[in-house]
């Protein structure tokens, strides 16, 4: 089970990245336009997440372009600036599943992105994708239970022998994260925020705040009666 952080605030990733069981950073072009005010501070600002992940952790970026030449292209551009390890993201459309198969042939790691739906998942997979994510939250919104969604697309990939896996992502609450790992979610992206909350719970704190107190009460040595 893999948990990585969908956000490009780096102050956010420093106060969760190194020392937290993080696997990898997701970005798409809404997150880094959040951290971003012009587009040629965007090869820093990943370059930064980059080092900030070291060796082992993953970078998932995402193309822009809509024809699949073009995101092919801009594929290479981001392999050559952060590494040929990097996870290209590539949405669902028709362009992005040519795209995807053409990536995945040439050897490069795939994340197909923008996924509602079992049967964009299984096409996403048949054409080479490392990972898929579905929107859960999105889903949510519109009353389709996004955990559904990734219990039958783990259903499919299982029942086909698909070694493709489910990164779930757009979450607006622990809840909805507790219920994909549930249905068998390969790894899911959240928000700083919410890795916060996933570790808060009120009587936590409590049992440590008495653990202290009982513990500072206790004298060094017996006192005399
Ligand atoms: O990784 C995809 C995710 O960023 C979309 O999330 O919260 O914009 O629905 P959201």
């Amino acid at each position: 089970m893999l948990i990585l952080l969908d956000s490009a605030d780096l102050e956010a990733l420093r106060a969760i990245i190194p020392g937290h069981p993080i696997d990898g950073v997701t970005t798409n072009p809404t997150i880094i336009s959040r951290s971003c005010a012009a587009k040629k501070e965007i090869p820093g600002l990943l370059r930064r997440i980059r080092s900030l992940l070291g060796g082992d952790g993953m970078l998932h970026i995402q193309v822009t372009a809509a024809s699949a030449d073009g995101m092919v292209a801009e594929a290479e551009t981001i392999k050559e600036q952060f590494g040929r390890d990097v996870y290209l993201k590539v949405p669902v459309t028709p362009e992005g599943i040519k795209a995807i198969m053409m990536l995945a042939q040439n050897g490069a790691r795939v994340t197909a992105t923008a996924v509602f739906t079992p049967q964009q998942a299984l096409v996403a997979a048949k054409a080479g994708a490392d990972f898929v994510a579905p929107y859960i939250n999105r889903l949510d919104d519109l009353v389709v239970d996004g955990s559904k969604v990734v219990r039958e697309i783990k259903q499919v990939f299982t029942q086909y022998s698909l070694k493709t896996r489910v990164l779930a992502a757009s979450f607006r609450n622990i809840e909805q994260v507790h219920r994909v790992c549930l249905a068998g979610a390969d790894a899911v992206t959240i928000s700083p925020e919410l890795y916060w909350k996933m570790l808060f719970h009120p009587l936590t704190e409590r049992s440590v705040e008495q653990f202290a107190r009982d513990w500072d009460a206790l004298p060094e040595e017996e006192e005399p009666k």
